[in-house]
């Protein structure tokens, strides 16, 4: 039944999107602010239950308009259709609610199918713990803190883009936070090897299981720490002027994790915020068989990314809901899912070649001896 549901749903939005496509690029003048009224009268035959455009600016590329949805018009509902506003106006678009009123943000240029990762400039987010640049959308680079998540998962089909998202996430830590103890699970053995002496790559998965042992082992340690400095979490003693090093977990294929580390797994998840330790995972598929034993598993994960999906199936699976079901296929697409904010965007690409001339001049971290973490790290001299 629910299957049917979908697919109806799935097929009234192709319809619409094949009479709207195209229609902003053939209107005289390039209109914005018509094209969108144009896509509000096709959706809502009664007046009645129209979406009211209040205001419009425009700052640079990115129109912006404010709105407000009618009773019985819900926001949700209205938010959507955004693949239709952005066929029509040829752009990409994000909508948001502020209160009562909707915002609609459009850039009146579609997204590029390529941003370079030198787009990322790390001094203006002196105030994040942990900033991730998460791509580029109609608001511009989106960047975010991963310590707010507390954890991110990014999801979809194979070749579209969710390892070069981790090396983007990695990278601009290590560069920018260097003071980060990093742990990479590589199953694929080749796609991290390049950081290996800076993070700590896994590459074997007969070694996870005693991974996480050790890093349950650190969580413990670090309770100790906090609860005799009288802190409740990482930033409070930081605040203090002690020292703990966060730890990120990259996982680039959660669904070949090794079942019998399921209960680490959680414990890390549900306590790792308060004391510093942040998961970042990539799967395909996060279906209910990965995340096995524990189903609301997947709620740690506040930060979400779709890449390009097979179906609004895949899509609910991955970020609750079916945007990413209609995303162009576009390497590097993906939709962005955090609470309420939903947002289309083009990650940022970086070669692994590249990165590696990223740390020329700068200090990095050689781990001692892999997956005893607790050892004190030697800093490398400045090559
Ligand atoms: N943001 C991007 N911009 C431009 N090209 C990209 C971007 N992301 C990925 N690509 C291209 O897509 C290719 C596949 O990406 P990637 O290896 O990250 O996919 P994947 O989702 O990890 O696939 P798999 O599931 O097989 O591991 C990359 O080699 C690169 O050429
Ligand atoms: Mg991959």
């Amino acid at each position: 039944m629910a299957l049917i549901t979908v697919a109806k749903q799935q097929n009234v939005i192709e319809e619409v999107r094949d009479q709207l496509k195209y229609l902003f690029l053939h209107r005289k003048g390039n209109d914005v602010h018509a094209a969108i009224q144009d896509v509000i009268n096709a959706l809502y035959s009664k007046d009645e239950m129209k979406p009211l455009i209040k205001q419009k600016s425009k700052q640079g590329d990115v129109w912006k308009f404010l709105l407000t949805l009618p009773p019985g018009t819900g926001f949700s509902e209205f938010k959507k259709k955004t693949p239709l506003f952005a066929d029509a106006t040829g752009g990409s678009v994000v909508i948001e609610k502020r209160g009562k009123i909707v915002s609609m943000e459009v850039m009146a240029e579609e997204l590029k199918k390529n941003y370079p990762f030198s787009l990322f400039d790390p001094e203006k987010y002196d105030d994040m713990y942990l900033p991730l640049p998460l791509g580029m959308s109609a608001k511009g680079l989106i960047v975010r803190d991963l310590t707010e998540y507390p954890h991110f998962f990014t999801g979809g089909e194979t070749n579209f883009g969710k390892s070069n998202e981790l090396h983007v996430f990695a990278n601009s830590i290590l560069l920018y936070r260097p003071d980060t103890f990093m742990i990479i699970i590589d199953p694929k053995s080749t796609e991290f090897a390049y950081l290996e002496g800076r993070a700590l790559v896994v590459d074997e998965m007969k070694d996870v299981g005693q991974l996480l042992e050790k890093l349950n082992e650190e969580l413990d340690k670090r309770k100790k720490m906090l609860k005799a400095a009288n802190c409740v979490k990482i930033q409070k003693y930081l605040a203090k002027g002690y020292e703990m090093e966060f730890i990120v977990l990259i996982v680039d294929e959660w669904a070949d994790l090794p079942e019998d580390v399921q209960d680490d797994l959680w414990r890390l998840l549900r306590m790792g915020r308060f004391i510093g330790i942040h998961v970042i995972a990539a799967t395909q598929r996060p279906s209910s068989k990965t995340f096995e034993k524990f189903g609301d598993m997947k709620a740690m994960f506040y930060g979400r990314l779709s890449f390009v999906v097979a179906d609004v199936i895949n899509s609910r699976m991955i970020i609750d809901s079916d945007e990413a079901a209609y995303l162009p296929a576009i390497k590097g697409r993906a939709i962005y899912k955090c609470g309420l904010e939903t947002i289309e965007m083009q990650t940022l690409f970086l070669d692994p070649e590249d990165a590696v001339k990223l740390y020329k001049g700068k200090a990095s971290c050689k781990v001692v001896n892999p997956i005893a973490i607790n050892e004190p790290r030697k800093m490398l001299p400045p090559r």
